[in-house]
């Protein structure tokens, strides 16, 4: 078959007026006028105007047959637009194709979106037809992105001498924390595969079995709640290091990202911030801040030791409670029907109100401030309040007390809502490493989990471990971006005896963790060295690259938010001969 095009649509310019051209693509838009037919014609490079005439009676009549999404063939020549047809908005918007072949190579139903209204029609239609969807510039655009990044990552690791080793998806389960996918063995009936949370035992084994940098982009599979930020099956840049510790693999990541942003979008990242997690919670009440946003938590729990108003007095004298505040400069033009929006708000996190004080005039103390709260404050407290704080003329500042994680929840995600409603971002990126984890936390039912993997490695002996795991740290490090995490990792423990320790603690017994990951521990033994790595939600980097609010905007074929793919219509019903094969029988109602 002949090439169906020489010319790409995007490319044809000034320079080629006069010259035959032959391009191939869809008709964006058809348009009729006054019996001159226009097509915007596109391919992947952009948009072309085709004109034809109605003197070529023949392929006039076959244009007239066209609509929009056909797929054809144009032969014409170029010529510069008439006097005020220029369309600006245009790349090619000088010139247009005036059409002496046409050739419909193949033609589409009426499509059930237009793709310049795609706004207009539900999520659920778009993802039905997604390449329908795939069409529109902005998914092309960053699906295009995602490319570019791709190479630019694969570049870096083959520049620092990392190997790209690929790892199993049909495995065992990985402890990571979410439900697993499971696939039933057809050879072993009435056995599962589990697909992989994360390459995590497989990337520590490399380790043990020489490679000494190896990286990947791994498909990780996790059954869990979905969000804007999260899908069932999402892509990860794992990689893992031998004989580095924590600091080499931050600052290995951090040139990367910078790489990344440099080379694809132009921009400077500039200096990654550090933080504990107890900073983090204590002055932004998540380890994930934005710090595009400048509002910071005030612990004011020492100012009301004394006070007589119980809802901060209680608070500020028990452990585990704290009262802290948010002073939001120029916050006085919140309405009282915003502020009674912001109440219901925290209430989903368990706050019980929201004490706040809107500042007319500091100087005149009591009298310069309006709050339901402040007939409850001693004169004292007031002044300390105003000198703590540095409260300004305009500000308004919001209170939380009671329990900490109540506190820190509600009033981080206030500041949240707030950097939003006001529009308090002063930059447009805030990269920031996140350090010093605890090892341990309890989960809602009290029982003491790893906060990231058991593998990673605590910053204690094994005996201070054992004794009080509850205030260990570990050698952790996640990094955020804009208030997201983007990635995770840890220094590993390449010692048995720790471990075992760190299993104990967790409950996980002997028999459990040799069947779990019995091959990891016996490589352990054989000579592992001491290594850590991290993993980069690869999906998640792309979303904030693209400004997309969805993570689903960056993945060609994405999940919905209950994990299932509406055009394929996965998952689906097996046959009974499958099932039978896999000697798996349905209970079911029907
Ligand atoms: P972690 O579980 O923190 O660490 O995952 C690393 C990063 O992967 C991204 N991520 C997700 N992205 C989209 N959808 C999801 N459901 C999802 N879950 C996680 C996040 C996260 O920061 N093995 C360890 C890494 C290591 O220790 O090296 C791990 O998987 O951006
Ligand atoms: P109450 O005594 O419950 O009417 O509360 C008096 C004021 O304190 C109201 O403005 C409440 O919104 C606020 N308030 C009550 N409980 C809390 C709390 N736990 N944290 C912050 N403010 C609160």
């Amino acid at each position: 078959m002949k090439n169906l095009t020489n010319n790409k649509c995007g490319s044809v310019s000034k320079k080629d007026v006069n010259s035959e051209v032959k391009l191939s693509g869809w008709i964006h838009r058809r348009r009729d006028h006054g019996g001159v037919i226009f097509f915007d014609l596109r391919d992947d490079s952009g948009l072309v105007q085709v004109v034809y005439n109605p003197e070529l009676k023949e392929i006039f009549a076959l244009a007239e047959t066209c609509r929009n999404e056909f797929v054809i063939m144009v032969e014409g020549k170029v010529r510069e637009r008439p006097k005020g047809t220029v369309n600006k908005d245009l790349d090619t918007g000088e010139i247009e194709i005036v059409g002496s072949s046409l050739n419909i190579l193949n033609p589409s139903l009426p499509i059930p979106f237009q793709l310049d209204e795609y706004s207009s029609v539900g999520e659920e239609t778009r993802l039905k037809y997604r390449f329908l969807d795939l069409r529109r510039k902005e998914m092309q655009n960053n699906l295009r992105l995602r490319s570019k990044a791709s190479k630019c990552i694969r570049d870096f690791f083959e520049n620092n001498d990392f190997l790209e080793i690929e790892t199993p998806l049909l495995t065992k389960a990985t402890p990571e924390g979410a439900r697993d996918y499971l696939v039933p063995s057809r050879t072993y009936p009435g056995s599962f595969f589990a697909l992989p949370q994360s390459p995590q035992l497989f990337k520590q084994t490399l380790m043990a079995s020489g490679f000494q940098k190896y990286y990947q982009f791994a498909r990780c599979f996790r059954d869990e709640d979905l969000r804007a930020d999260r899908q069932p099956e999402f892509t990860q840049i794992d990689l893992e290091s031998s004989f580095v510790g924590s600091e080499d693999v931050i600052n290995l990541v951090t040139d990367l990202i910078k790489k990344i942003f440099l080379e694809v979008l132009n921009v400077d990242l500039g200096k990654f911030s550090t933080m504990t997690y107890q900073d983090a919670i204590m002055n932004f009440g998540s380890d994930k801040p934005d710090l595009r946003n400048p509002l910071i938590f005030e612990d004011v729990s020492d100012l009301f030791l004394k006070t007589e108003f119980k809802v901060f007095n209680e608070p500020a004298n028990s452990e585990g409670s704290r009262v802290a505040c948010l002073r939001v400069p120029g916050g006085e033009v919140l309405t009282r029907k915003q502020i009674d929006e912001y109440t219901n708000f925290v209430s989903n996190f368990g706050a019980k109100g929201l004490a706040y004080i809107r500042v007319d005039d500091p100087s005149k103390g009591r009298e310069g401030l309006q709050s339901p709260i402040i007939k409850f404050l001693e004169d004292e407290v007031i002044t300390q309040l105003l000198t703590q704080l540095k409260i300004e003329k305009g500000d308004i500042v919001f209170f939380g007390a009671g329990p900490k994680k109540i506190v820190n929840e509600s009033l981080g995600a206030l500041r949240v809502e707030l950097g939003k409603d006001l529009d308090l971002l002063e930059r447009e990126w805030a990269p920031c490493w996140i350090v010093d984890f605890p090892m341990f936390e309890l989960n809602a039912s009290k029982e003491i989990t790893p906060l990231h993997h058991p593998f990673t490695s605590p910053k204690c002996s094994k005996e201070e471990l054992e004794e009080d795991p509850l205030s260990c740290l570990s050698d952790a490090y996640d990094l955020v971006l804009n208030g997201i995490e983007l990635g995770g990792g840890s220094v590993r423990i390449h010692d048995h005896e720790m471990l075992s320790s760190v299993l104990g603690i967790l409950g996980i017994d002997k028999k459990e963790s040799e069947e779990k990951f019995g091959f990891l521990l016996s490589a352990l033994q054989h000579g592992c060295p001491p290594h850590a790595g991290l993993a980069i939600g690869y999906d998640r980097l792309i979303m904030l690259m693209t400004s997309s609010e969805s993570i689903r905007d960056v993945i060609a074929f994405p999940k919905t938010q209950t994990a299932s793919c509406l055009m394929t219509e996965a998952p689906g019903e097996a046959s009974q001969e499958q099932l039978n094969e896999l000697q798996i029988t349905l209970d079911k109602d029907d």
